[in-house]
Parts: structure tokens; C-alpha cells; sequence
């Protein structure tokens, strides 16, 4: 089978194609053949080499995938041959909190991914996909799905009326636009193209701002919630963005720290968090359990994720380059199998 293969900093140039062969499935092993694979900005660092979590041979990129059973090892229980499935982030945090062991293995980093024609993961590592869903589809959800859920609702503890401010019109953000909207949440959304915004209101953003023109963003926010801020920010933008982020939140709200679109560094000033109580809370994409979670809400709600657009297997450099461009709206995705 063909796999794409990648050492850490080796841009989107290095990314190759290899042959690899894969024996049988054994014990609580599953073989997956992949139908397609999303891509995610951190899939981007580790080809750039700026991912913390790197490994010193090629590994196979990317973390999300979806795919069919082909064959299972003789202690399977969870799967069959034939189920439609797609892998966890972190193959081994299965529920409750993270841990620096069930975080170690997360897939695409150290680890191989997905971004093959076949995988063989433990049974452990997958779930089932929500059958009103394409691959395609499905392929968007372990990782931006998963960190919107985990954000909104687990980490931000939201509920139907609450208000949230969403950052950009990538994938998390996107994808939080979504289930906020699902989930009857107050959304404000900004983004650098006013024709991104536009689309943004069509998927029932209720309110949008344009950072680029509205550089002191943050004043329209408090502007738009009657002086107060929102409940949650979703911080994807990092150290060009998270003051004004913080300044977003409402007073004893929270901010979700989420990633760093503008950099990783800065400083946050502990006064603004202290008057206010206000709470920062890491997250670290989410549990399998978590992501069960969010499929039983995905089949309720019927949501179909926004794909931006969709690459064939020998043109992933090109996925890459697209990402890279940050033109998308939405997810990326590599159709590993047509
Ligand atoms: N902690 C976790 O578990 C976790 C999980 C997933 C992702 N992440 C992180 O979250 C970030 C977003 O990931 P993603 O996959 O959604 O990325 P993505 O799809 O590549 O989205 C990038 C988007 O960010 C927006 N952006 C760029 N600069 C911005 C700025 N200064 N202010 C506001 N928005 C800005 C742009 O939106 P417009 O084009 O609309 O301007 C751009 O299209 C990344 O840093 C990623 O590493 C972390």
C-alpha cells in the first residue's frame, strides 16, 4: 500500500510517497483502509518543523482520518469487517483527564497517521462514524471536531443562550460555528475577508467582524454584548490576538486556549484575569469519549461539516499548500480512495 511520509522540518516539499506493506491484524488490532483525510494546522507545523512533539525517522502525517474495516484481529470485539470508522486523536485517552501517558501517542507527531491508504490501529483508538455522513465528512472531526466540542461544550461548559466569540474562519472555528449554532449558542465570528463573513452568516453566525478593518476588534465585541463580553472565547490566534481576547470575555467568563495562528509567545497581564475573573483553560483536543459524544449529537442535529475543498491522494503537497495559504474556509481534505 502507499503511504506519504515526512521528517519533521522538512516542508511541504519533503512530503513523499512510499511503498509500505502491512501484516495481518493481531489481537485487539484493527486494519482500516482510509477513504480520505482533513487536514489540520498543526499538520502544518510538523512539516515546517515548528510541532513540539517531532521524531527523529519520517513518519506517516496527519491526524485525522476516516475509513472502512477491512480486517480484524481475533480478540476484536468493538468493530467488524465493513464498519465505518475514524481514529481518536490520542489513540489511548479513552475518558476522564488527560494524562501525560494517554497524551504521548497522539497520531501524525511521533507517531505514524493516517495520511496512508490503510492503517492498523488498536480497536481502542476508533469509533464508529455517524451514518448521515460522508467520509469525507467524517474525515474532519478528530481533531478540529473534537477541540470545538471539547471547547464549547466539556471545557466551556456552554448551554442553549450562552454566547461565544470564534476567531478566524478555519477549521475549529468553523466547525464551532456549527455546533454553537446547533446548540442555540450566541455566536460573534471574525475573520480577515468580508466574504468570509458573509458565509459565516449564512451558517448562522450572529454577529461578524472583520479584524483587519476593525483592528481594536475587541471594543465590538463589548460593543455588541452591551458592554459586558462574551461567556468564551475559542483563542485560536495566540500572541496577536489573546489580550483582546481576554478583554472579549465577560467578567468570571473563560477563554479556551486553543492555538497560536499568530505565534505562541507574548504575555498575558495577570491583572486583567484577576478584577475580572476571568479563567484561561488549555485544551488539548479531547477524549475518544468525548468524540463519541459529539457523533451522538452530529446524528441528532445532522450537521454536515464545511469542506472547503477536497484533493486527491497524489496531490496532498497541494492540500498542503492550500492550508498553507490560509484561503480556506472551513476544512481541507485529502480523498485518499474515490
Ligand atoms: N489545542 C488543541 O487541541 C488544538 C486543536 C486544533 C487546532 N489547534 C490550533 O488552533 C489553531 C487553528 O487551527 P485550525 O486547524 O483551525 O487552523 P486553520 O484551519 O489553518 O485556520 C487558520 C485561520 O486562522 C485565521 N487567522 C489567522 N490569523 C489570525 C488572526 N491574527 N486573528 C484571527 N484569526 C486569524 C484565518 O482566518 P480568516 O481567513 O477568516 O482570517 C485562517 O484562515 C492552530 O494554531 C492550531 O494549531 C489546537
Amino acid at each position: 500500500m502507499q503511504a506519504y511520509q515526512i521528517k519533521a522540518g522538512q516542508q511541504i516539499a519533503g512530503l513523499e510517497v512510499v511503498q509500505r506493506t502491512l501484516s495481518a491484524p493481531t489481537g485487539h488490532e484493527v486494519q482500516v483502509r482510509i477513504h480520505a483525510v482533513s487536514l489540520n494546522y498543526r499538520d502544518l507545523m510538523i512539516v515546517n518543523g515548528s510541532y513540539r512533539v517531532t521524531s527523529e525517522n519520517p513518519v506517516i502525517p496527519c491526524s485525522d482520518g476516516a475509513g472502512e474495516v477491512i480486517a480484524v484481529g481475533a480478540q476484536v470485539t468493538r468493530f467488524k469487517v465493513g464498519d465505518r470508522v475514524a481514529a481518536s486523536f490520542f489513540p489511548e485517552w479513552i475518558n476522564g483527564n488527560p494524562t501525560t501517558q494517554n497524551t504521548a501517542g497522539a497520531l501524525g507527531a511521533a507517531v505514524n497517521g493516517m495520511l496512508a491508504e490503510e492503517v492498523i490501529l488498536s480497536e481502542d483508538a476508533l469509533v464508529a462514524i455517524p451514518k448521515h455522513l460522508t467520509y469525507v465528512e467524517a474525515a474532519t472531526i478528530p481533531c478540529a471536531g473534537v477541540t470545538a466540542w471539547n471547547s464549547l461544550f466539556v471545557e466551556g461548559g456552554l448551554r442553549a443562550g450562552d454566547s461565544v466569540l470564534l476567531l478566524g474562519t478555519g477549521g475549529v472555528s468553523i466547525w464551532a460555528l456549527q455546533l454553537a449554532k446547533a446548540a442555540g449558542l450566541r455566536t460573534i465570528i471574525t475573520s480577515s475577508s468580508d466574504e468570509k463573513l458573509e458565509r459565516a452568516r449564512s451558517l448562522g453566525a450572529s454577529a461578524t467582524i472583520n479584524y483587519k478593518t476593525t483592528p481594536e476588534w475587541q471594543d465590538e465585541v463589548l460593543r455588541l454584548t452591551d458592554g459586558k463580553g462574551v461567556d468564551l472565547v475559542l483563542e485560536v490566534g495566540g500572541q496577536g490576538t489573546l489580550p483582546r481576547s481576554i478583554t472579549s470575555a465577560r467578567m468570571g467568563g473563560k477563554v479556551a486556549i486553543i492555538g497560536g495562528v499568530s505565534g505562541f509567545g507574548g504575555e498575558v497581564n495577570p491583572a486583567a484575569l484577576i478584577g475580572s475573573v476571568k479563567r484561561l483553560a488549555g485544551i488539548f483536543v479531547g477524549s475518544r469519549s468525548m468524540f463519541e459524544d459529539l457523533n451522538k449529537f452530529l446524528s441528532v442535529v445532522e450537521i454536515h461539516p464545511v469542506v472547503d475543498r477536497i484533493f486527491p491522494f497524489l496531490q496532498a503537497r497541494e492540500a498542503f499548500t492550500h492550508l498553507e495559504k490560509a484561503a480556506h474556509f472551513g476544512k481541507v481534505v485529502i480523498e485518499v480512495r474515490q
